[in-house]
């Protein structure tokens, strides 16, 4: 992809440190892109290395759901990069059921893990460094499919509920600071993780899922997405935070 195609402008951020997670497919993977072809040093992880973590970034391999994970990030961000001046948290998902009172404990703990604490205990380590430096973005992966409820997706959607709740929280803290915190809420996306959550979604039988072709004629590409994140972590977002900005092709209309 180009960068005309994706949107950066090529050097629009020359000197900044990022780090990605979940960069090694989907939407995590177009983000790095496009941070790469602004001009950033990009980190990014995953629980393992794969062909298709972009070329040009460092990785490093963590699980985000525990807390070992994210004291692994926060070293690697000290020694690959020196610090971090743009943080995006992608990693998320869930798998569906047949009733949300069927979600077993456990996969509420690897929900509420994966889609929220994974974002609070990596800020927790790293924000504080963006604030005593007065500069830095932070930028949080929520859905557009917060609403309406969806018994199948109780655990998802309460985690991702949360993770904007919380993200608006961090973003009256940080303001001061200069430090500016925001949210982006993709829409159906293809990616494999989204493909495969549908198809499994569709295999349970339980009536209409997220099937439907967004209002704008299409599904959301990974770029798509990642041309929001863009924006948001450039210097042309200067005066936004404390957003959750929907990129859903008009699926999830809101006031
Ligand atoms: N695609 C959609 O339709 C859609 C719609 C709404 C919201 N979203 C949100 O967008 C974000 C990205 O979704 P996606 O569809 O691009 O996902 P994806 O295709 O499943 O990719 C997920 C990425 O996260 C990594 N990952 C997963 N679990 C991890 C863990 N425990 N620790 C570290 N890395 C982990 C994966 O690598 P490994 O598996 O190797 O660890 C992979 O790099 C998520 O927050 C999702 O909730 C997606």
């Amino acid at each position: 992809m180009t960068t005309a195609e994706n949107g950066s402008e090529k050097g629009e951020l020359a000197g900044k440190r990022a780090l990605v997670t979940g960069g090694s497919r989907g939407i995590g993977a177009a983000v790095v892109r496009q941070l790469l072809d602004a001009g950033a040093e990009v980190l990014t992880t995953a629980r393992s290395a794969t062909g298709t973590t972009p070329e040009g970034a460092a990785f490093v391999a963590a699980d985000v759901r525990t807390r070992d994970g994210a004291e692994t990030l926060a070293a690697a961000v000290r020694d690959v990069l020196g610090g971090v001046d743009v943080l995006v948290h992608n990693v998320g998902g869930a798998r569906p059921h047949r009733s949300g009172l069927d979600i077993p404990d456990e996969e509420w703990r690897d929900a509420l893990d994966l889609n929220l604490l994974a974002s609070v205990r990596v800020d927790a380590l790293l924000a504080p460094g963006m604030r005593d430096r007065r500069t830095g973005a932070i930028v949080h992966v929520s859905t557009a499919a917060t609403f309406p409820p969806s018994p199948p997706f109780l655990h998802y959607q309460a985690a991702k509920v949360a993770l904007e709740s919380y993200s608006r929280g961090l973003a009256v803290e940080l303001a001061p600071a200069g430090v500016r915190v925001n949210a982006v809420s993709p829409g159906r996306t293809a990616t494999p993780g989204g493909e495969a959550t549908r198809k499994y979604w569709e295999s349970l039988d339980i009536g209409p899922g997220p099937t439907d072709t967004p209002p704008l004629g299409r599904d959301g590409r990974p770029a798509d997405i990642a041309n929001a994140v863009l924006f948001l972590v450039s210097e042309r977002a200067e005066w936004v935070t404390g957003q959750v900005i929907g990129v859903d092709g008009g699926e999830y209309p809101r006031g």
